[in-house]
C-alpha cells in the first residue's frame, strides 16, 4: 500500500518550489543564484549571508542513525509541531483526525486551523489508550490518528501492542502519527518502547520525534519526522525551502556529537530518579490527592484544592501548568521535572500548604477562627 495515496489529490499533484540552492547541488565557488549578500554580516568565519541547506545533509544523516531509520525516511523540521502541521495539510482537507483526550493540544489545533473536523475517542479513565474506542470511532473521513506516547498532559505510556493493533486495522485507510516527544523518559524495561523501528516494515506508521525534550533544545526548535520515504518525500514538496536556520543546524549537530549523547543519557537518569523521589514525596502531601504515573518528563497530580496549590506556587515564583480546563483533570496540575533544587522548592510549597491545613484543621476543631 502506497500511504502517499491517503493524501490530498492536489498536494500529490502538486510542482513543488525549486530552490536556488537544490538547483545548485553541482557544487561552485561563485554562487550568485540566490540574490543573497555577497559580504557576511559583520567580521566571522560562518557563511550566514548564505541561504541554508533545506535537509542539511550531516544532521539528517546523524538523526537517522540515531533513530534508527533510513535517510530518507526522516524530514527535520522546526520542532514536531511543524511535522503535526505539514501532515495536516498534506493529508487533510474536507477530511478529519482522530485524537484520545486529554491529549497535546496541537493536534487539535492544526487541524482546526485548517477546518478539518477533529474526532475524539477519549483515553480511558486509567489514561490507557482504548484501541477498540478508536476504531469504532473512526469514520472514512479520517486520514490521521493521533497518538501520543507517553501521552501529555497525563504522562501515561502507551504499549507498543495497542499501537500496532491500530497500524494494521487502519492499513491502507489512515495514517497512525505517533507522537513521542517524551519517550527517551520511558522506563526501559518496559512495553513502551519507541516505534522508529517499525517505520519503513509499516507504511501507515509516522513517528514524531523532539530535540526539544531529553536533548534540552526547546530553543533551536528541531523536530524529526519518521516516515515512509514516499511520505517524506511528499511533506518536502510542502516545507518552506530553507526552514532551518544555519545556527541551529550547528547547534543541534554539537549537541547530536558523541559527548552530547553521554549528557543526554545522564540528564535522562536524573530526571528518571527525580520522577520516583518527587512522586514519593507528592503523594505523602496531605494537600495531593494522587500523582498519575508517569514515563514523561513531567508529573500529573491531582489536588485536593488546585487553584490553591496553582497559586500557592505562583507567589514562591515556581510556575506549573494549570490543566483543569482537559477532560479527566478537572483537579490537577501538570508539573514539569526540573533540577533537584527545582523539585524541592515544589515541594517545599506543597509542604507549607500541608501545614497551613494541619493548622486551619486543628484551628476548626478547637472552635477558633482558622
Ligand atoms: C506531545 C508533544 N508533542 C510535541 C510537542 C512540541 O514539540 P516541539 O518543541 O518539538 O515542537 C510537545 C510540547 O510540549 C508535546 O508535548
Amino acid at each position: 500500500m502506497n500511504p502517499v495515496e491517503l493524501a490530498r489529490p492536489e498536494i500529490r499533484a502538486l510542482q513543488p518550489y525549486s530552490s536556488a540552492r537544490m538547483e545548485a547541488r553541482g557544487g561552485g565557488s561563485v554562487l550568485l543564484n540566490a540574490n543573497e549578500s555577497p559580504w557576511p554580516p559583520f567580521a566571522c568565519d560562518r557563511d550566514w549571508n548564505r541561504y541554508p541547506e533545506p535537509q542539511p545533509a550531516a544532521l539528517v544523516a546523524r538523526l537517522a542513525g540515531l533513530y534508527g531509520v533510513g535517510n530518507d525516511q526522516l524530514l527535520v523540521g522546526r520542532g514536531s509541531d511543524e511535522g503535526i502541521d505539514l501532515l495536516v495539510r498534506a493529508f487533510c482537507a474536507a477530511d478529519a483526525i482522530l485524537v484520545s483526550s486529554p491529549t497535546f493540544g496541537m493536534y487539535a489545533v492544526c487541524a482546526r486551523v485548517q477546518g478539518v473536523e477533529v474526532i475524539d475517542a477519549p483515553l480511558r479513565g486509567d489514561f490507557s489508550l482504548d484501541v477498540d474506542a478508536v476504531l469504532a470511532a473512526v469514520t472514512p473521513a479520517v486520514k490521521l490518528v493521533f497518538v501520543c506516547a507517553p501521552n501529555n498532559p497525563s504522562g501515561a505510556g502507551v504499549p507498543r501492542a495497542a499501537i500496532l493493533r491500530l497500524t494494521e486495522a487502519l492499513a491502507g485507510k489512515a495514517l497512525v502519527v505517533v507522537g513521542e516527544a517524551y519517550v527517551e523518559f520511558i522506563d526501559p524495561e518496559g512495553e513502551c518502547r519507541s516505534l522508529a523501528d517499525r517505520i519503513g516494515a509499516i507504511p501507515n506508521l509516522v513517528v514524531l520525534r523532539t530535540l526539544s525534550k531529553a536533548w534540552a533544545l526547546a530553543g533551536i526548535r528541531m523536530g524529526a519526522l519518521l516516515a515512509d520515504a514516499r511520505v517524506i518525500a511528499l511533506l518536502r514538496k510542502l516545507m518552506p525551502p530553507y526552514p532551518l536556520p544555519t545556527p541551529c543546524i550547528e547547534i543541534a549537530l554539537r549537541a547530536l556529537a558523541d559527548a552530547g549523547v553521554c549528557a543526554m543519557r545522564e540528564r535522562v537518569a536524573t530526571i528518571r530518579r527525580e520522577r520516583l523521589r518527587v512522586s514519593d514525596a507528592l503523594a505523602r502531601c496531605c494537600c495531593v490527592r494522587a500523582v498519575l504515573p508517569s514515563q514523561a518528563n513531567f508529573l500529573g497530580v491531582r489536588f485536593e484544592d488546585a487553584g490553591r496549590a496553582c497559586e500557592a506556587l505562583r507567589d514562591a515564583g515556581v510556575i506549573v501548568r494549570d490543566v483543569r480546563r482537559y477532560p479527566m483533570l478537572g483537579d490537577a496540575l501538570r508539573v514539569t521535572l526540573g533540577s533537584p533544587d527545582q523539585n524541592d522548592r515544589v515541594l517545599a510549597v506543597l509542604r507549607s500548604l500541608d501545614g497551613a491545613r494541619t493548622v486551619s484543621l486543628a484551628a476548626a476543631r478547637a472552635g477558633l477562627p482558622a
